[in-house]
């Protein structure tokens, strides 16, 4: 038995849909009475929103929630959130007194009632996935970021063999054009000036016979929205229309995050991925044509079960033939319960060691090459964060490149810079002009 919490904090890990969680859950509590802890404040209650993609994922979260105990020995009232939660559900239960809590991250909605149960004294688990209904209880957005996350997709039906995403996240559904709309333009009148459409498979997204094309196309004349973006497709659902909404809806970024994994077909196959290199290489050549300028990312494994030197050869050339303006690039890890956790030929770790070397390597030449390439470019910049010199600031470019720029504009303001030079990672320009909302 404790009091209410009056505080709370929410940690979010992983990827940007369980950020967006995070924020819909920080504004479910703070609609509901409570407030956010300040930074380095004792909070009541705390929420770890977590991530199950890779590694050691639960005893990761364990391990944190054993940190949340306080020096003179008490607690927070502590909810265990996001994939491990889902994948653990009643078991957190048992392995960690601390958790009185357990909710999944389509059950998140039920928060506030789940907490005030838990402080007088229940330990609580809700996994359910009913479909939809969370989006509905959810309270209207007010305040937002100048680049907001927007989920309109959530799960996953493909089934690739190393994912647990279809089992944590259920089957792949798509929010109502309607809800979406009105999510967006909530955001823009709560200051956002880019949105970011997320999906698992965002690209899969439909309502009716509209797919996610007609909805960019919609978002695209709501007055004071500048940019869109979305994240992550799929090869599979790279549709021609949504190629096309790359050549002529200007606020549409030039920038596409389409992971391929491997470019091995041998190995795309048992992946369970349904493209192949080719097919891949021919997506990419399209979208290249309607975009000339596109950044293209991707997201990469190496070390699945039985991949062969041949295979990760492979691997390397589909990278030089995309030539990746970003990437991301992660050690095969075999999650309980996917097929591929029992493949045979599992690849020995140091193997595995000198492959994510190796591709790293090769990733970070072709980001160094694009960023070199926008030398002397002209560009706008959306401000979203203060750089740690006096006077710097950093914005985001249109090739979602970090841009470091002296200026007195203030985050959510747009600049016209010049970029000066270029980093792995980032850019540095100087400001040809302020500029003004379209
Ligand atoms: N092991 C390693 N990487 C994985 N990913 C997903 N599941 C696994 C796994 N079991 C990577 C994929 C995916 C990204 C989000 O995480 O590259 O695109
Ligand atoms: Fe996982 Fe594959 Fe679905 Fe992506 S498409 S979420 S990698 S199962």
């Amino acid at each position: 038995m404790s009091a209410i919490p009056k505080t709370f904090r929410v940690k979010s890990f992983g990827c940007q849909m369980n950020v967006y969680d995070g924020e819909r859950m920080a504004e479910l509590l703070g609609a509901s009475g409570m407030a956010a802890a300040g930074e380095g404040e004792d909070a009541d209650l705390v929420v770890l929103n977590t991530c199950h993609i890779r590694e050691k994922a639960a005893e990761k979260a364990y391990s944190d929630v054993g940190r949340l105990r306080r020096e003179d020995g008490s607690k927070p009232l502590v909810a265990l959130a996001g994939c491990v939660a889902q994948a653990e559900a009643g078991e957190a239960k048992a392995r960690s007194a601390m958790i009185d809590i357990v909710v999944g991250p389509q059950a998140y909605h039920r928060l506030p009632q789940m907490v005030v149960e838990a402080a007088a004294g229940r330990r609580l688990v809700d996994t359910d996935m009913p479909a939809l209904s969370k989006f509905d209880a959810l309270p209207v957005r007010r305040r937002a970021t100048p680049s907001a996350f927007l989920t309109v997709q959530e799960g996953c039906d493909k089934f690739c063999t190393y994912c647990v995403v279809p089992y944590t996240r259920g089957a792949e559904i798509s929010r109502p054009w309607d809800d979406v709309v009105a999510e967006a333009q909530a955001l823009v009148e709560g200051g956002a000036r880019e949105i970011v459409l997320l999906g698992q498979n965002v690209n899969a997204w439909a309502d009716g016979n509209r797919g996610l094309s007609g909805l960019i196309r919609q978002l695209a004349v709501i007055p004071g929205l500048e940019r869109i973006r979305y994240t992550t497709s799929h090869p599979v659902n790279m549709s021609d229309d949504l190629i096309g909404a790359h050549a002529d809806v200007e606020k549409l970024m030039p920038y596409l995050h389409l992971p391929v994994q491997s470019g091995s077909d041998r190995i795309l196959k048992a992946m369970n991925r349904s493209h192949t290199a080719a097919s891949y290489l021919r997506t990419i050549e399209k979208v290249r044509v309607a975009r000339p300028d596109i950044a293209i990312s991707g997201d990469f494994i190496v070390g699945f079960p039985d991949e062969t030197g041949a295979d990760f050869e492979a691997t390397l050339n589909i990278v030089d033939e995309v030539r990746y303006a970003s990437a991301f690039s992660f050690k095969y890890s075999p999650r309980p319960g996917t097929p591929a956790a029992t493949m045979e030929n599992p690849i020995p770790a140091e193997v595995m060691d000198e492959r994510l070397q190796r591709l790293q390597a090769k990733l970070a030449e072709h980001s160094t090459a694009f960023n070199r390439s926008c030398i002397g470019r002209e560009t706008r910049i959306l401000i979203d964060r203060k750089g740690r010199k006096p006077g710097q600031m950093i914005g985001k470019s249109p090739w979602l490149q970090s841009v470091f720029v002296e200026t007195e504009a203030a985050i959510g303001e747009m600049v016209d810079v010049r970029i000066d030079h270029a980093l792995p990672n980032s850019l540095g320009g100087s400001v040809v002009r302020q500029a003004v909302a379209a």
